[in-house]
């Protein structure tokens, strides 16, 4: 119904019905209380208006009144929290097997890259029917990404990680929009959302691989020589990073924490900062030597080697590392979506 309404964006994923609801609620109470309150100054300007020889009776206030009004507005206010505190908590918690997408914002550009290795500027397509996780950061000033057709927007910030997700129920091309000021071509700042069937999906993502983004990151990580401490054999001098990600671990300083995106994102930039019990200082920083999309794919790659299934993550680093050469050409013979292959 509400997509022939031209004011109001396509509901085009399953967040969109329940912020749509809020909103109409909010809409109604707010309406209902404006034309109250008109009413009631139009009655009473009427009703109690100057008049010869009728003077004012004075009213010294009455305590069941003060307390109806004072009650009826805090249980409308609390719904209100409540509802949104759900509708919030969904939007601000990703589901945990949700398909992941980095994106790195510049001005004036949303630079995407998914962790089958494909990669897009200012365009995003997904499958429709999937949870996906967008796993956001800039690499200058402050954006913000916006899909209003799903009810989604987050500041993605200069120095760390934010993340959004969604569920996409139509198919269909929607805005994507830069919602945060930053700089002159801030209104161009602009791409498109494609969703599309899983089979299409499917055929798209087949034409545009270049291999897995941990697979990159595994080269990366061999190139700065991270492994010469990071070992995955035995314990060398830093931590042995198989198992890390999703896990909690000691800090230097006592403190416990969860090693996520950031934590990894931030042990790399600034090792110093939040050091692994156990471990000596000794490893350098990496800011500056590393563009965001080498620690996107850094971050990924010891992700891979972390989640569910060791021997995956390994395989794929195996053929990385060892002949870095072949894998290029691989990544360079795509699938045509009639089953042909293309060098
Ligand atoms: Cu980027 Cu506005």
């Amino acid at each position: 119904m509400l997509n022939n309404f031209p004011l109001w964006p396509q509901q085009a994923s399953t967040l969109a019905a329940h912020v749509d609801a809020l909103y109409i609620f909010l809409l109604i109470v707010t309406g209902m209380m404006a034309l109250l309150v008109f009413t009631l100054i139009i009655y009473f300007a009427a009703r109690y208006r100057h008049r010869p020889g009728v003077r004012a009776e004075q009213i010294e206030g009455s305590n069941a009144l003060e307390i109806t009004w004072s009650a009826i507005p805090f249980l409308i206010f609390m719904v209100i929290f409540i509802w949104g505190a759900q509708v919030y908590f969904k939007e601000r918690t990703p589901p945990t097997d949700a398909a992941e997408v980095y994106v790195v914002a510049k001005q004036w550009m949303w630079k995407v890259e998914h962790a089958e290795g494909q990669r897009e500027i200012n365009e995003l397509h997904v499958p429709v029917g999937r949870d996906v996780k967008l796993i956001m950061t800039s690499q200058d000033v402050i954006h913000s990404f916006y899909i209003p057709a799903f009810r989604i927007k987050q500041d993605v910030l200069p120095g760390r990680y934010t993340v959004e997700w969604f569920h996409a129920t139509k198919p269909g091309v929607y805005h994507l929009f830069c919602a945060e000021y930053c700089g002159t071509q801030h209104s161009g700042m602009v791409g498109s959302i494609i969703v599309q069937e899983p089979a299409q999906y499917e055929a798209w993502m087949n034409g545009n691989s270049n291999g897995p983004l941990s697979g990159s990151g595994e080269k990366i990580f061999a190139e700065l020589g991270c492994a010469t401490c990071h070992r995955s054999d035995i314990q060398g001098r830093g931590p042995n990073l198989q198992g890390v990600f999703g896990k909690p671990v000691q800090l230097e300083d006592g403190r416990m924490l969860t090693a996520d995106e950031n934590y990894l994102r931030e042990s790399i930039l600034d090792p110093g900062s939040k050091r692994l019990k156990g471990f000596q200082p000794i490893m350098p920083t990496f800011q500056g030597l590393v563009s965001e999309e080498q620690l996107n794919a850094l971050v990924a790659y010891i992700k891979s080697i972390s989640l569910s299934n060791p021997m995956g993550g390994a395989k794929t680093s195996a053929s990385g590392a060892v002949s870095g050469e072949s894998s290029d050409n691989e990544g360079k013979t795509h699938t045509l979506p009639n089953g042909t292959k293309v060098q």
